[in-house]
């Protein structure tokens, strides 16, 4: 038995940034987050006893090594059996070359897809609980529009999932995102960033202590639609969070000059009148997050940026769901 499912990016508005167990997975803090329509993973899962070993196929070509392994591993979570693997066939609509490729659609769309074929049938936190063990920001990708991520308490992870805040129609956001380069050099990949960030940065203390406060802000700017207040608490969580990762021995900067320049331009917007507020990830490109009636101020200006190369219009998106 076949199954398909397809599963959004997310882009993370008050960040995760440092885990609690590594081998789980775990957070050592929430996180919330927007999932987005148009940057999609599409992923197809079959078990089939004549296979002698799993098989991966990423946009259209058989992968090996690092990839091949991560994902058996992920399978072998709910492999119906030792010695029974699978086929994965994944494919991302992100635009090709830029740099976007995201692990979260990825790991949200294989569990939901892994799972059915294997038989299972996991509720909403269950399939939260699976994919954080791919990637701890695919736990959010489960559900749509914006999203809060629970660290949980227990060692076992079994409360460490995702929690819907308001559906993707609840809200009506949009996310610029600002392409900064194109085929960037290999950032330090988020996985090994946050842990040397831990290992080494006498900030990353601190940048944990804002976690909280920064998640109750968020939820009672989302309660009330207050895009200014949600739009400060994300500014100034990915910068904190970045300052962190700065404070690390070696400091890790993931940001090239387009990006501060973008961050500039998109402060400059502000003080003409328009809400609009930056993200940034472990990478160059920057994220806005306005209103539907600033798209076009947003995209103006972040495309007048010179080292951007693409701008990207993104609405609210819906969770991973099985398509036929
Ligand atoms: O899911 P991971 O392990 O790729 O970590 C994601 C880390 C950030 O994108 C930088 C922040 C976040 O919360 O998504």
């Amino acid at each position: 038995m076949k199954i398909t499912a397809e599963a959004r990016s997310n882009i993370a508005l008050v960040k995760y940034w440092g885990k609690r167990d590594a081998a789980l997975n775990l957070p050592a803090a929430g996180s919330l987050s927007l999932t987005l329509d148009g940057l999609t993973t599409r992923s197809t899962v079959g078990f089939d006893t004549a296979l002698t070993a799993d098989r991966l196929r990423l946009n259209g070509r058989e992968e090996a090594g690092d990839a091949l392994l991560r994902v058996s591993r992920f399978l072998d979570l709910v492999r119906p059996r030792p010695g029974l693997f699978a086929e994965v066939e994944s494919t991302n609509t992100f635009p090709t070359a830029s740099g976007l490729a995201s692990s979260a659609s990825a790991f949200a769309a294989l569990a939901l897809a892994a799972s059915k074929a294997a038989r299972l049938d996991l509720s909403p936190h269950e399939l939260s609980v699976l994919a954080r063990q791919g990637s701890g920001s695919a736990a959010r990708s489960i559900f749509g529009g914006l999203v809060e991520m629970l660290p949980g308490a227990r060692a076992d992870g079994s409360d460490s999932h995702a929690i819907p805040l308001a559906g993707e129609a609840a809200f009506d956001l949009r996310l610029v995102v600002a392409v900064v380069g194109q085929g960037a050099p290999k950032a330090v990949s988020s996985r090994s960033g946050m842990a040397h960030t831990e290992l080494s940065s006498p900030l990353y203390p601190a940048w944990l202590a804002t976690v909280p406060g920064d998640l109750e802000a968020a939820r009672a700017a989302i309660s009330s639609r207050d895009l200014a207040r949600l739009g400060e608490i994300a500014e100034k969580s990915a910068l904190t969070m970045h300052a962190s990762a700065l404070g690390a021995s070696p400091g890790l900067l993931y940001w090239r000059g387009a990006t501060v320049e973008a961050i500039h331009a998109v402060r400059e917007l502000r003080r003409g009148g328009i809400q609009a507020y930056v993200t940034i990830d472990a990478g160059p490109h920057v994220k806005v997050l306005c209103a539907p009636s600033a798209v076009d101020a947003v995209v103006g200006t972040l495309a007048a940026v010179p080292g951007v190369s693409q701008t990207l219009p993104c609405r609210p998106g819906a969770g991973v769901e099985i398509v036929e």
